[in-house]
Formats: C-alpha cells, sequence, structure tokens
C-alpha cells in the first residue's frame, strides 16, 4: 500500500456509529464502486465509494459490507465480502485481499468472498425488517451513470418487495461530518503534502512558463510523497483564467504583470486536503493586486474565527457575505448607496464572488455533511472566498482548511504562507534555491 491506512479500531468505531443510528432489526447493506470503462478494453483508475471505504477501509472492487446487529448468529452481525483472489488474478492484477488481511485491515471477522453474496443476502434478508440502503444524496450530484451501488440496490428490492426500505444517507452525511482523530490526521498528511507541492511551485513559477507545466511540478510532489495524485482536477489560471471558476484546461503561458490563481490538493489514503494560493507571476503583486489580495485575505481570516459550534452554516454564509460586501466597497467595486437599496436576494457583491465560501471536506473534496444543522465540533470546513474582476483580468480566491473545535477554529494550513509578504519571499527564497 502506498499509504498508511487508518486502524482497525477506526473502522470500527465508524460502523459503532452507523449502528447506533440504525432501528431495530435493520440490516445495512454497503456496495463498491464499479471500475468504469473508458473505450475498448481500457478503464478508468478504481475509485472505491467513499462510504464503503470509510466504514472498512477495504479500497477494492466488488466489495460488499453488510451490518446487521441483531442477527441471530454473532457471525452475521458484520460481514464483509471481498473479491475472490486466485493465481490467476495475482499473475494479471497483483494480489487482492486475502480473507485474512481484509480481517487484519477492517476489524470486520466474517470475511467472504463476494461470489457469496447472492445467497448470504436470500438466508439473511427474511430474518430482518428493515433494508438499509445507500444512495448519493449529495446535494450537488448529478450524475448520469448508475453507480454499482444504485443497480444492486434495484435487485435487493424486486428480490424483497415487502421488506421497509431505509435511507442510509442521511445517517452517512451524519456521521461522516464528524471526523475522527485518525481521519483528521491523515486529512492533515494529505494537507502536509500540498503544502510541499505549494513551496516547490513558489520556485517554479516565472514569467513565460505554461500552467501545465506547473500543474506537472504539483503532480509530481504528490506522487513522490505517497499521494496517488490530485484529490480533484487542478485550476492553474493565470490572469483572465482565475474569473473562470471551474477553469481546468490549464493551458496558457502565464505572463509577467499577471496574478495565477493555483486550485489544487492532494488525495492520501483517500483523504482530500484542498487549498488556493494566488502568486504573482513575476514574484511581486502589483499595488492593486495587493489590495485585492488582502481584501480576500481578511475575509478569509474573519470567516475561519466564525466557525464555531451552535452556528447555522446559512447564518454563517450571510455573515461573510456581509463582510465581502464591505471589501468591495472599500475596493471600489460596489457603492454603498446601491448596496442600501438592493435587493436581499440578490445582494450586489455576487458579481464580485458569486460562490459559496465554505463546504465539508473529507473523503470527498466536497464532502457529505448536513448542511441545514449546527457546525459541530471535529468537522473539516474549507474556507475560500474570492474576488474575480473580469475588466481588471484579475482572480484571487484563497482557500485553507479548518476543523472545528469546541472552542477556537483550528487552521490546518497554518504552516503554509497566504499573507502577501510571505508569499513574495517564499518564491523568492524558493525560487533562488531552485536557480543555484
Ligand atoms: N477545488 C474545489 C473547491 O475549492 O471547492
Ligand atoms: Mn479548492
Ligand atoms: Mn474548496
Amino acid at each position: 500500500m502506498r499509504y498508511q491506512p487508518l486502524s482497525a479500531a477506526t473502522y470500527r468505531e465508524h460502523r459503532a456509529r452507523f449502528r447506533q443510528a440504525m432501528e431495530k432489526g435493520g440490516l445495512a447493506i454497503f456496495h463498491s464502486n464499479d471500475i468504469m470503462p473508458t473505450s475498448a478494453d481500457g478503464s478508468m483508475p478504481f475509485k472505491q465509494a467513499s462510504d464503503i471505504f470509510y466504514l472498512s477501509g477495504i479500497d477494492q472492487e466488488e466489495t460488499v459490507l453488510l451490518l446487521f446487529p441483531d442477527a441471530v448468529d454473532a457471525k452475521d452481525r458484520e460481514i464483509l465480502f471481498v473479491r475472490e483472489t486466485s493465481e490467476l488474478l495475482a499473475i494479471w492484477e497483483g494480489a487482492k485481499f486475502s480473507q485474512k488481511e481484509a480481517t487484519e485491515l477492517s476489524g470486520i471477522a466474517t470475511v467472504l468472498w463476494t461470489t457469496s453474496y447472492e445467497a448470504t443476502i436470500k438466508r439473511l434478508v427474511p430474518q430482518c425488517e428493515h433494508l438499509y440502503l445507500n444512495s448519493n444524496e449529495h446535494l450537488r450530484q448529478g450524475n448520469e451513470v448508475e453507480t454499482r451501488e444504485a443497480r444492486k440496490n434495484k435487485e435487493t428490492c424486486a428480490q424483497f418487495p415487502l421488506h421497509s426500505v431505509k435511507r442510509s444517507a442521511p445517517i452517512m452525511h451524519r456521521i461522516r461530518s464528524r471526523k475522527t482523530k485518525e481521519e483528521v490526521e491523515q486529512i492533515q498528511r494529505a494537507i502536509a503534502i500540498t503544502g510541499k507541492a505549494f513551496e516547490r511551485i513558489c520556485g517554479f513559477v516565472k514569467p513565460g512558463v505554461k500552467e501545465y507545466e506547473i500543474e506537472a511540478e504539483i503532480s509530481h510532489e504528490f506522487i513522490r510523497n505517497g499521494s496517488r495524485g490530485h484529490a480533484y482536477t487542478p485550476i492553474i489560471a493565470s490572469g483572465y483564467n482565475a474569473c473562470v471558476l471551474h477553469y481546468i484546461t490549464n493551458d496558457q503561458v502565464c505572463n509577467d504583470g499577471d496574478v495565477i490563481l493555483m486550485d489544487f490538493g492532494c488525495e492520501y489514503g483517500g483523504y482530500a486536503s484542498d487549498l488556493t494560493r494566488c502568486v504573482p507571476v513575476n514574484g511581486r503583486f502589483t499595488k492593486r493586486q495587493r489590495d485585492v489580495y488582502n481584501a480576500v485575505l481578511r475575509v478569509k481570516n474573519e470567516a475561519t474565527q466564525l466557525l464555531r459550534p451552535g452556528t447555522l452554516l446559512a447564518d454563517y454564509h450571510k455573515q461573510v457575505g456581509k463582510i465581502m460586501e464591505g471589501e468591495l466597497i472599500g475596493l471600489g467595486l460596489i457603492d454603498k448607496n446601491d448596496v442600501a437599496k438592493q435587493d436581499p436576494e440578490k445582494p450586489l457583491y455576487k458579481k464580485y464572488f458569486m460562490h459559496g465560501t465554505s463546504h465539508f471536506l473529507g473523503l470527498d473534496v466536497h464532502d457529505v455533511g448536513l448542511w441545514n444543522e449546527m457546525i459541530h465540533p471535529d468537522m473539516v470546513f474549507t474556507v475560500e472566498p474570492g474576488i474575480y474582476i473580469r475588466e481588471e483580468k484579475l482572480g484571487i480566491r484563497l482557500e485553507n482548511n479548518i476543523l472545528t473545535t469546541r472552542d477556537n477554529p483550528i487552521d490546518l494550513f497554518a504552516d503554509i504562507p497566504v499573507e502577501a509578504d510571505a508569499v513574495e519571499e517564499m518564491m523568492n527564497r524558493v525560487g533562488k534555491k531552485v536557480m543555484a
């Protein structure tokens, strides 16, 4: 394995959290993702479904997990199915989990081959009252491709049409949003690698480099540190491109006098980090660039302090909007008299700051969580305000990852330079080292 997995004790704790939320007589089923095809005999690299990974640590296709706390036979209370390994498979694809290895990693005593899943379901479902089935209830999910889980859910419902069906997703959203200690440590490992990559590119950026050359430097630093790569498609956007919020072509030249917005983060052991930094291509911000940069920085810092237990995320976003409004008036981008008359449903600040300030972070970069509930301790959020001025070909966003506690929020990117002076200093220092 190229990463240190979480301990079996942590996976046990994750499953205990799920069980506590189940009703009596419930049987929960979680499936892994498919290996997605491309063309001809090609396939995408396998990406495990986050929920089964969270509950078992098994990063392998054709895995299934059953949680049935009230099963008559204790051996049936937790069952993990893994793809049957063989000599042939070992030669062509490499070793798969043995049953013993799967037990050691997940802490699940009963591990069977996936080929016995159908027979096991036939035996156990008649014993249960409720089937807990999982689905993608992420607020922004919108994929037309049917997942393995959705396909299997249909089969299960067709086979057992009279069982009551309950949704696992709201439970998963709740438990995954409160990070366990080892999860935070894993996110911190991802963050440390992302920080190294930022340092590396500070020494690399200069007028004339292509955006994709910067991307390549980042990928290099990620992979040499045990990451599988980017947690999401990176945005390396110089000049005007920074105003295109989902710019991912990364194919333009970085010009003297422009600022580059870089939104990137590595995954480590399945966990994401999510950083945005903006640097001047020539190593020095102009006065205007610095003014906009500092305005975004102040919003980021104030927003971070608002991430405290008891706050509703909707209220938090409104408060950050107010702070941004003040900064945009200060920069002369919106007028305070116009703001006084604005439609509260369409605040003027949205012309320059059109996205949300924060999202949950974890196994998924836009992680699951309960958006309509209060912030709790042990949640990890991004804070990522931005100002995008198309007419000035300038876009600034600054993004750090924050752990909530009972008290002060902890900035997990606190060691990565963010003040304009510190960024310039780092470009200068690391750049000289690279040239020496
Ligand atoms: N990189 C995606 C985001 O910042 O939300
Ligand atoms: Mn980001
Ligand atoms: Mn983000």
